[in-house]
């Protein structure tokens, strides 16, 4: 039962006192043009429905491999890594809650580059931790990294990269160096990597306190199934290894992201989709009179043109049954974050903004 604040409900005082992660919203109109949440427009490749087809009621009945042993082995094949390197979890958020409750205890600070993913202060807050926002730069539509941003003092620093909901991307030497410098458990969140054109998994193998987080929910159109992974050294994992349910990925899932992530063909040309839309949404988008930053991801943020209301475009595409991302955040406030949908979702996303543009725009 949900008590409001003040209810004096048996938690303890942090817990009281802080607000939850609040999801993107998830229709039951399935005529919804949903470009809210980063799913992926396409459909898992067509090994993961028949492997699924495949479990038996046997396997149902018993307990999964603990380690989701065969999703471990495919992974650290695609990866060029040991097993004991990849980390299953229950959707990438899962992993980050267990680094977050590995390494931050009360009062320690957890720091991350915001605008970022709005669980990180809500992960520090579950532990009575500090969050910690810095800044991002951003100038036009330029997201830079504050220098020395490695000499942080903190007990976690968590980075997304691509960036969320920004799409900029952080280059490698960058990451390096703030690798090189931090002395505290450094994760970065590669759910939207798949998109983008590098990968810090080059990193791993040379810093210990660097954790990697995947998600097959973007890359891999898994999102309704809830698996992500980490990819660490073998001792850091083992650490991780220790506060985590005994079984956290069920069988029909560790089936379906296992066919998913040996499928690498098909989802590669999934991404090459995708990647073609983006180019396309941006260029519509910025013809349309909005600011958007270079995206590697699988999403858009979009500025709205000076003096229109962000909140007020993202209403009226709602009253037309396209759903974006508002986010009432500072310095997000006049902006809206746009999945990439399939080419006849954005399409009909671009036609229904020059329409909105028109009604919107006073007459001279
Ligand atoms: C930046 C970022 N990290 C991690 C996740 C977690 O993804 P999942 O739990 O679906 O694997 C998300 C999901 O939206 C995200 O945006």
């Amino acid at each position: 039962m949900y008590n409001p604040p003040g209810m004096n409900a048996p938690v303890r005082k942090h817990i009281e006192l802080m607000h939850g992660y609040t999801p993107g919203e998830q229709p039951t109109d399935v005529a919804v043009i949903k470009l809210n949440t980063n799913e992926n427009p396409y459909p898992p490749s067509p090994r993961v429905l028949s492997a699924i087809g495949n479990i038996t009621a046997e396997q149902l009945r018993r307990y999964p491999s603990p380690d989701a042993r065969d999703f471990r082995r495919a992974a650290a094949a695609v990866h060029h890594v040991e097993p004991e390197m990849i980390m299953p979890t229950n959707g990438g958020d899962e992993l980050l809650a267990l680094v977050v409750r590995a390494c931050a205890g009360e009062n320690d600070r957890v720091a991350y580059l915001d605008p970022g993913y709005s669980l990180y202060p809500v992960l520090a807050n579950m532990q009575a931790a500090k969050p910690i926002p810095v800044d991002y730069e951003i100038s036009s539509q330029e997201w830079r990294v504050p220098k020395n941003l490695g000499d942080i003092d903190a007990a976690v620093l968590l980075i997304v990269n691509p960036n969320a909901p920004s799409g900029t991307l952080i280059d490698l030497a960058t990451l390096e160096d703030i690798a090189r410098r931090f002395s505290g458990l450094l994760l970065i969140d590669e759910a939207y990597v798949d998109f983008a054109p590098i990968s810090a998994i080059s990193l791993v193998a040379r810093f210990p306190r660097l954790v990697l987080l995947r998600s097959m929910s973007k890359g891999y159109g898994l999102a309704g199934m809830r698996f992500g992974y980490g990819i660490a050294q073998a001792p850091l994992i083992a650490e991780l290894y220790k506060i985590r349910d005994s079984y956290p990925c069920d069988v029909i899932a560790i089936a379906a992201a296992t066919a998913a992530i040996s499928d690498q063909a098909y989802a590669k040309a999934v991404w090459q989709k995708v990647i073609e839309q983006r180019q396309w949404m941006t260029g519509q988008l910025t013809a349309l009179g909005f600011g958007v930053p270079e995206s590697h991801s699988n999403f858009v943020l979009a500025q709205v043109p000076a003096g229109m209301d962000a909140a007020l475009w993202y209403e009226q595409l709602k009253a037309r049954r396209i759903l974006v991302r508002y986010f009432n955040l500072p310095r997000l406030t006049d902006k809206l974050r746009i999945t990439i949908g399939t080419p006849q979702q954005n399409e009909i996303f671009i036609q229904t903004m020059a329409e909105l543009k028109t009604g919107m725009t006073p007459p001279d």
